[in-house]
């Protein structure tokens, strides 16, 4: 362990990171079992939700037919990352990901900023996530029954409601799941991604069946102005890659399949969206699809000019969706109790129950905090805070590869990011581009966002650091 001077800047040592983590898996009986198929799907899986079945139609209002090219843009904003994160997964092969690469290369406030900015990708991504769920299970029941939830009930304030009851309701069955001790296995989340992809699929079988290229026109109505809003929304779609970085000690030969698998999902994600955008507007024109609720139901319904088919598509978003809660739900409790154990949050949060040993406390609290913005927000306000916070940890990610490379040259990395170091620095210049996106009043509720979690750490985190005794 090394202690460089103010505290705020002491770091905690790949060594010192990997031997904890040992201790903390203890008994978990981590074994190379994930072939690259099994992984692609977990990947896919994590990928796969919201952003495409609902964020589409928002990201349709900013760029247009032109959308297609912000989904490549955020694609490739994700690749140059992926490399990053693939490097530092094999150098630092332990659950904490992002949290933990920064405490061992960029010091402990950053890392706290990068955990707190976790609570963005993970916590507040719940509630849009289940903002999203919402307007399929609306959709599912005005097919099933010919009714559906009035919008007072079933959107916030900002979208023309008062309370979004459903969003809340999915949080609080994932945390009841969850404390209970049930996740994912890996069949289900398998099954999940082939579920996902083929609800995907039969969009496209029935959209492509009303394609007119005259819908595409003007490609490029909104500018590079527009495409750049639209790529910022994109990104979300592709949130959730790096989960595929926390599989490392369970993936057999990682050196090859976690690069691999990042690759592929990507790719895999990027032509069914650009597809998935293509195939709705060219099915209804872009104004048809622009911010509606439920987009890819409503297209299905309208060229097939009956409620089954959109049904169909809005049962699997459902099921898709629900299983995205709680998989992201489960990865912030844990992130959760990485930062409560190594002191910088209360302590609470990494008690376990001895009944069912799971962390019931931090369960019910994350649900609580994250059902509030679920009940009240709109979706391009929580898409768009998750966004920021996922993209300025990204930043971190791509400047503490080129930071251990200089303070651990040594250090045992599996896999190396190609053309070094132009592949980091382009990520970071990627998603400063994103983050210009998300435009100003995005930027201004985040900076609001640090200059809190500065505080927490400042006046909190720092003095109750273990790192404290250690050094
Ligand atoms: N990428 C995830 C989704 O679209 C967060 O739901």
């Amino acid at each position: 362990m090394r202690s460089t001077g103010p505290a705020g800047l002491r770091i905690k040592s790949p060594e010192l990171l990997v031997a904890e983590s040992g201790a903390d898996l203890e008994g978990h009986g981590l074994k190379r079992t994930m072939g690259l198929f099994q992984l692609v799907c977990f990947g896919v899986g994590a990928i796969v939700g919201t952003g495409i079945f609902v964020g589409l139609s928002d990201s349709v209002a900013e760029a247009g037919p032109a959308v297609a090219v912000s989904y490549f843009l955020a694609a490739v904003t994700c690749i140059f990352t992926a490399f990053s994160f693939a490097e530092l997964g094999g150098a630092i092969p332990v659950s904490g990901s992002s949290y933990s690469f920064a405490y061992a290369s960029l010091g402990e406030r950053t890392a706290f900023l990068v955990g707190w900015c976790l609570l963005l990708e993970y916590g507040v991504s719940v509630s849009a996530v289940a903002v999203g769920w919402s307007q399929y299970l609306n959709e599912l029941l005005e097919s099933l029954t010919g009714w559906h939830l009035p919008d007072a009930l079933s959107a916030g304030p900002g979208e023309g409601g008062v309370v979004n009851l459903p969003a809340v309701v999915v949080i609080l069955l994932a945390a009841v799941l969850l404390v209970r001790g049930i996740r994912e296995s890996a069949r289900a989340t398998a099954a999940m991604a082939v579920l996902k992809i083929g609800i995907l699929l039969l969009f496209l079988a029935i959209a492509f069946t009303a394609f007119k290229a005259g819908n595409l026109t003007p490609f490029a109505g909104a500018g590079a102005s527009g495409i750049t809003a639209g790529a910022s929304l994109a990104f979300f779609s592709f949130i959730g890659f790096d989960a595929i970085t926390t599989a490392g000690e369970e993936v057999k030969n990682p050196r090859r399949n976690i690069p691999i698998a990042i690759l592929i999902c990507i790719g895999v994600a990027t032509l069914l969206y650009v597809a998935v955008a293509l195939g709705a507007i060219g099915a209804l024109g872009a104004d048809a699809v622009a911010d509606k609720p439920a987009a890819l139901s409503l297209v299905v319904n309208q060229v097939t000019d009956s409620t089954v088919g959109g049904g169909i598509i809005a049962f699997g978003a459902v099921v898709a969706i629900a299983s995205v809660v709680l998989a992201v739900m489960y990865g912030q409790t844990r992130i959760l109790m990485s930062m409560s154990r190594d002191g910088l949050i209360p302590r609470v949060f990494e008690r376990v129950s001895p009944k069912t040993s799971t962390p019931v406390a931090n369960t019910w609290i994350v649900a609580a905090v994250f059902a509030v913005p679920a009940a009240f927000s709109s979706l391009d306000v929580v898409v768009n805070l998750t966004t920021i916070g996922t993209l300025a940890i990204m930043v971190a990610v791509n400047v503490a590869v080129l930071a251990l490379r200089r303070s651990a040259p040594e250090l045992k990395r599996s896999f190396r990011v190609p053309l070094y170091p132009v592949t980091p620095v382009l990520g970071v210049g990627f998603c400063l581009y994103l983050i210009w996106g998300t435009g100003w009043t995005t930027w201004v509720q985040f900076a609001v966002f640090l200059v809190v979690g500065t505080l927490v750490y400042t006046f909190y985190g720092r003095s109750r650091s273990r790192m404290n005794s250690a050094s």
